[in-house]
């Protein structure tokens, strides 16, 4: 299973900017890149064809959306589609990001709904999971990660590949802040969550990746990555640099 290191970059960035980061970040680390990485850049939709222009003719760079809707098409003001994205050169589609539960009111159910949409439309889908500090501190970790998850998977389609299943373990408490979680409690969540895994999808969910956000930057990325159950990294504020993000991909 190829680590997947992915860059989330949120409402940040201009086509131009866009362009030469990703431009800038393949000079960095396109040849250098171990066999077992894969590199994901999700830029705002306004940068995707930037981005994936980029990366054409890269090896192993991906683009992603940072969101899209449940349908192919139609009367929708302001939402994109998976095939829209796809257009556009994206491979990958997030869902269930902190910032789409906590600060645009999107729910479990449909959360669970854009990851099978997305998954049925073609897209790779990355769903994000992640418990606020309230949560963590009331004990109950392991209750909302499996909501997050059963309710997320709900209606994946049995026969999709599961190296097309990412799940992101971003806890709240650790996103922007520059307070990462520590070893301890990314591999008890991320152990945790494989579990999780299993018990829906069986042996197959062992390819799945998971993946750790939250203030990963260069130089605590290694350590991170080299836990068990880590197949990944999903990184905001630290890969809006092609330098810092460049360092985090070869860490
Ligand atoms: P930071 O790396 O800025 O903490 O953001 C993490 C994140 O939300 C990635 O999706």
């Amino acid at each position: 299973m190829k680590k997947l290191m992915a860059a989330n970059w949120k409402m940040f960035k201009t086509w131009d900017e866009a362009g030469s980061t990703a431009r800038v970040l393949v000079e960095l680390a396109a040849a250098k890149l171990p066999e077992d990485r894969e590199v994901l850049v999700c830029p705002p939709f306004t940068c995707l064809k930037a981005v994936s222009d980029a990366f054409s003719g890269a090896d192993r760079f991906s683009s992603g959306g940072q969101d899209f809707y449940i349908t192919d098409e139609g009367a929708f003001t302001g939402e994109i589609s998976p095939a829209m994205l796809q257009d556009c050169g994206a491979k990958y589609g997030l869902t269930g990001h902190s910032e789409r539960r906590h600060v645009l009111g999107e729910n479990d159910e449909y959360i669970g709904q854009k990851t099978a949409y997305g998954l049925s439309a073609g897209l790779s889908v990355i769903l994000c999971i992640g418990e606020l500090l309230d949560e963590r501190k009331a004990g109950r970790v392991e209750e909302v990660l499996e909501r997050q998850l059963r309710l997320g998977l709900k209606d994946v389609p049995a026969d999709v590949a599961p190296h097309r299943i990412s799940v992101a373990y971003e806890p709240v408490w650790a996103i922007g802040t520059g307070e990462v979680a520590g070893p301890a409690e990314i591999q008890e969540a991320h152990a945790f969550t494989r579990k999780v895994l299993v018990s829906i999808f069986g042996e197959k969910a062992n390819e799945m990746r998971i993946l750790y956000g939250g203030s990963v930057k260069p130089t605590n990325c290694a350590e991170i990555i080299a836990l068990d159950n880590v197949d990944g990294v999903l990184v905001g504020g630290a890969s809006l640099q092609s330098e810092s993000f460049s360092q985090i991909v070869l860490a």
